[in-house]
């Protein structure tokens, strides 16, 4: 861009500036000019993920994170926060740890990039040999990505070699379930099971298909009567009809998360995940446990198929894995999915310039140390039915449906009506989660997800470092927003 449209540009977006969001006595002047050039910048040039831009041409400005410490973030106001989300279920042993950065920073200064396209460098193979070492059973085999969409996208593709390379090629199509999120690239984005987050990039990969999730809360909805243990043999066999419907010979692998994240944190029914491990034996079909979100500790193991006791094919994996000080995803594999690569001229023709990149995996093994050395894991499996305690305390309150999860990883779902389970019309969840729940929780101090991708719900996924003291603070604030929500319908 010339000089001289920039200033015409400038000049241009000064003229509405005056949206910037006010700053507060606490910001000098100079501060105070600083973000409002910052939201000037942002309404001008940045396109926020997943997010409506009008907020921002309308001149509401955006909440701009500056800073983390801990369980903490802070904004450009200098207003703290507790991270309720991790980020983005990301940052596990939480922010501003000097160990991660200095791992990232010697490394760069070693070898700041290499690709894994028929070369290697020294920290993606220890971190390989190091994800094989945690991960059940004969998944020894690891394919590095930078992120969980990636590594979906990749479990699809080996899936499809691997039933060509053995003799199965019409195996392609994948089942995944209702509501569930398994990333954007558009093969992930055919597993993705909301509609909504669909419809304006059809047609997608053809193949996706669709079968009921384990929300026992809504099981009579879905025309289930019986206890939670039955609901979770009728959820399995849901598997089992799509198999048969499709044709056996035609579905290469079912994508699940073990705690599925849209919709709410749904945990498997106690059984479900060994009927469908059965159901995948007995028809040739992948198994995937899609751990984008609940691996790396935050349902209290590395990977979170050992916390409901099943073996998967593939596991994809990201987040947590660096604690999100450099971006990482990972494919762990089965060595009967590796084998046929190993012969002659076959290829996984696949791969991503970033993927495994060594500050990256530097960071990786940096923060796998941390969550050893400070027994993370065990924090998380001790202190998970405080936290849940905690959450349930709100089920006092007319708007709490239900509380439900694992780990550092729960959802509240949010009910018009308590007795009848009655949810918010269209217009009425927008006015609550958009217009206000989202906001007044990040007001009051805590920043989570108010998230309508499903039913209503509030999402809680924060670093897995806190402890009882954190979720009785995380309760006070919920509840005195929550009431107020209440109080508003
Ligand atoms: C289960 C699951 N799979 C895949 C993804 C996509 O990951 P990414 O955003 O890193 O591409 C996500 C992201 O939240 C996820 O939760």
């Amino acid at each position: 861009m010339t000089l001289l449209k920039k200033k015409q540009k400038k000049q241009k977006s000064d003229a509405t500036a005056h949206h910037t969001a006010a700053a507060p006595a606490a910001l000098s002047g100079a501060e105070a000019l600083a973000e409002a050039e910052l939201q000037r910048k942002a309404k001008d040039h940045l396109w926020m993920h997943f997010a409506r831009q009008s907020g921002m041409a309308a001149g509401e400005g955006v909440p701009i994170i500056v800073r983390g410490e801990g369980h903490h973030i802070y904004d450009s106001h200098g207003r703290k926060y507790i991270d309720g989300l991790s980020g983005l279920f990301v940052v596990q042993v939480g922010h501003g740890r000097e160990r991660l950065a200095e791992a990232a920073r010697k490394q760069a200064e070693e070898l700041a990039f290499f690709p894994l396209w028929s070369y290697a460098h020294p920290k993606a193979i220890e971190l390989a040999d190091r994800l094989a070492d945690y991960a059940p059973g004969d998944l020894n085999r690891v394919f590095f990505t930078t992120g969980g969409g990636e590594a979906v996208e990749s479990a699809w593709k080996l899936a499809k070699q691997y039933w060509k390379l053995v003799g199965k090629p019409m195996k392609h199509k994948v089942i995944s379930r209702a509501v569930a999120y398994h990333g954007t690239p558009q093969g992930a984005l055919a597993i993705t099971g909301i509609p909504g987050m669909k419809e304006m990039f059809e047609p997608l990969t053809p193949g996706g298909f669709r079968v009921p999730n384990t929300n026992y809360y809504r099981a009579e909805e879905m025309g289930f009567h019986g206890s939670l243990e039955e609901f979770g043999q009728w959820a399995a066999n849901r598997i089992e009809e799509m198999i048969l419907f499709e044709g056996p010979d035609t579905v290469a692998a079912v994508f699940l998360e073990p705690v599925q994240n849209s919709g709410g944190c749904f945990p498997p029914p106690p059984g479900y995940f060994q009927r469908v491990r059965e159901i995948c034996d007995q028809y040739d079909v992948l198994l995937v446990s899609d751990e984008v979100i609940c691996a790396y500790g935050r349902l209290g193991e590395m990977f979170a198929c050992t916390a409901f006791d099943y073996v998967p094919d593939i596991i994809t994996s990201a987040k947590g894995l660096t604690s999100g000080y450099s971006p990482l995803g990972a494919m762990i594999v089965r060595e009967k999915l590796y084998e046929p690569f190993t012969h002659g001229q076959t290829a996984f023709y696949h791969g991503y310039t970033f993927a495994g990149h060594p500050v990256s995996a530097a960071v990786a093994l940096e923060n796998l140390d941390i969550m050893e050395e400070e027994g993370i894991l065990e924090h998380v499996r001790e202190n998970s039915p405080k936290f849940r305690a905690a959450l349930e305390r709100l089920k006092d309150l007319p708007i709490v449906g239900d509380v439900r999860g694992e780990g550092y990883f729960f959802g509240i779902e949010l009910v018009k009506n308590k007795e009848t389970k009655e949810t918010f019309s269209e217009d009425e969840a927008e006015r609550l989660l958009r217009g206000f729940l989202s906001k007044a929780l990040f007001e009051a101090g805590l920043y989570c997800r108010a998230d309508d991708r499903g039913d209503p719900v509030i999402q809680l996924a924060p670093p897995l470092t806190i402890g009882p003291a954190e979720f009785d603070e995380i309760e006070g604030i919920l509840r005195s927003v929550l009431t107020e929500a209440s109080n508003r319908l």
